[in-house]
Order: C-alpha cells, then structure tokens, then sequence
C-alpha cells in the first residue's frame, strides 16, 4: 500500500477502535529536543556507559557521578515542552473519556505535562527521587549539598533518582496496569521505540497475540515489526496529529 493508504488505513482504525494503548519511547519526545538512547551518534547510550549510569552498582560506587548525570538530564527537562505528538494524544484521550490507556517508557514527564495525567510511566519518573535502602526511621532529607545527592544525615542512606535501572523490576502496579491494556486493547500504536527492552516491548505482542491490530510509527525499523499490521515511517510529532485529531 502507498503511504496515504496505509495512514488512512491507521485513521480508521483508531476512529473504530473501542479500546486503544499507547506504547511510546524516547523517540516520541525526540521532536521536543529530549535524546533517545539508542540513535546513532545522538542517543545516550551512543555517548554514555550504561553500566556506569544506570544500574544500582554503579550509583553505590560513584554516587555523585551518577547523580550529576540524571541532575544534568532533570535540569534539561525545564528548556523542553510536550510537542505536537504528545498533545493529538492527550486531546484524543479528553475527547475520548476511557478509550485510551498511555503506556510510556519514558521518564521525562512529557506526556503528563501535556494533559495526560493517567500515563502509566514503566520506567519511572526522571523528576523523582526515592531512598536508595529501604528508609529508617530516622531517615530525613538534608539540604543537598553541592553535586551530592542527598543524605539522610543520621544513617547515610542516600537518594536515589526513581528511575528503573538495568536489573530492576518495574514497579508492580504499572506493568500490571500496562499488561491490562495490552491484552485489552482492539489497537495498540507503537511510538518511537526500538523495541529492544523488556518487559516494555512484549505488551506488543501480547495485543498481537490477544487479536489487536498493531501500529507501529518510526522512521526507522524495529524490534517490533514482525508484529505489526501497519509500519508508518514518519516522525511521531508530525504523524500523530492528523492521525488523531479527525477522531
Ligand atoms: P531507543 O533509543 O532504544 O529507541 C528510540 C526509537 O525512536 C528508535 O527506534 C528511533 O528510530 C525512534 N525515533 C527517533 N526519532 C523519532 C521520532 N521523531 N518519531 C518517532 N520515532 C523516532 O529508546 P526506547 O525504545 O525508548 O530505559 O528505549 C527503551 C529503554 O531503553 C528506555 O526507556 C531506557 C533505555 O535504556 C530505562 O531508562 C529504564
């Protein structure tokens, strides 16, 4: 099919849909200026160690490292807007009380700043922090110092950004919500991810497997497309408005 069929093809789905879920990754918020990961060149994880940045050993080796480095991305946060993608989806989802459920594996709050308060955010938020070590009695937070993270001055357990690091469970209530609506849906749209991190990219097959169609807007190929009716390879903040807006 031409691509105009195959974007009318995707018009109609989402306008006879009952039940629609959102998977969405970095590259949703790539049009907002905000990094994905895995880009050539331009990703994080093209330019930075994950093993050094994002998992548990390595906060409680370099704690301050770490720190600076989600501080750098949180204040990063404060120069960027939802752009055109994330506001067809939270205006859709106000026109549509209960018809689509927001699966996002992004941390950058985007989607909720745009209206979608109800976002089911896997990997937690970027603007969270949390204890590292199950909090103590005595724990309470002291002014931060500077580049430090914050301390509890009594027992020294620290916080942490509440972010999900590689080898970390999902927090419980958020896949389960998520693995609802996959299984629930009558149409999953896949947004800008690559599809290589679980749990997040098997709620894709399970709405395949479960009859939904599946819809998959990227401009590049993905881990996902063997499962997918529909691959538009267009950007998500120009693609999603006129797909959704006409419903
Ligand atoms: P990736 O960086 O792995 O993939 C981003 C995807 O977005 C790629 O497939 C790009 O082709 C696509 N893309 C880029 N620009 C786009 C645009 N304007 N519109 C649509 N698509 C675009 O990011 P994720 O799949 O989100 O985990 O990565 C998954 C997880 O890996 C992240 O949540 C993060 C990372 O480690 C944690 O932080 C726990």
């Amino acid at each position: 099919m031409a691509d105009e069929a195959l974007r009318s093809q995707v018009r109609q789905w989402i306008a006879e849909a009952p039940r629609i879920a959102v998977l969405t990754g970095a590259g949703m918020s790539a049009e907002s200026g905000v990094p994905t990961f895995r880009d050539a060149l331009t990703g994080l994880w093209a330019r930075f160690n994950p093993e050094e940045l994002a998992t548990e050993t390595a906060f409680r080796a370099h704690p301050q490292r770490v720190w600076a480095w989600y501080a750098h991305r949180r204040a990063a946060l404060v120069q960027v807007a939802p752009n055109a993608g994330h506001l067809a989806l939270a205006g859709f989802a106000l026109r549509h009380p209960g018809r689509l459920t927001l699966i996002t594996q992004n941390v950058d709050d985007l989607h909720q700043r745009a209206g979608l308060v109800d976002t089911i955010a896997l990997h937690g938020s970027l603007l969270d922090d949390r204890w590292l070590d199950p909090p103590r009695t005595c724990c309470h937070i002291e002014p931060i110092q500077d580049g430090e993270p914050p301390s509890c001055p009594v027992c020294g357990n620290l916080r942490r950004p509440s972010v999900v690091w590689f080898g970390e469970s999902l927090p419980s209530a958020a896949l389960a919500a998520a693995e609802a609506a996959a299984h629930d849906c009558d149409l999953m749209l896949v947004v800008g991810t690559s599809g290589v991190v679980y749990p997040a990219a098997g709620l894709a097959f399970t709405a395949h497997q479960h009859g939904a169609r599946v819809a998959i807007i990227n401009p590049e190929p993905s881990d996902l497309d063997p499962v997918a009716d529909v691959c538009l390879r267009e950007l998500a903040a120009q693609s999603l408005p006129p797909l959704l807006e006409t419903s």
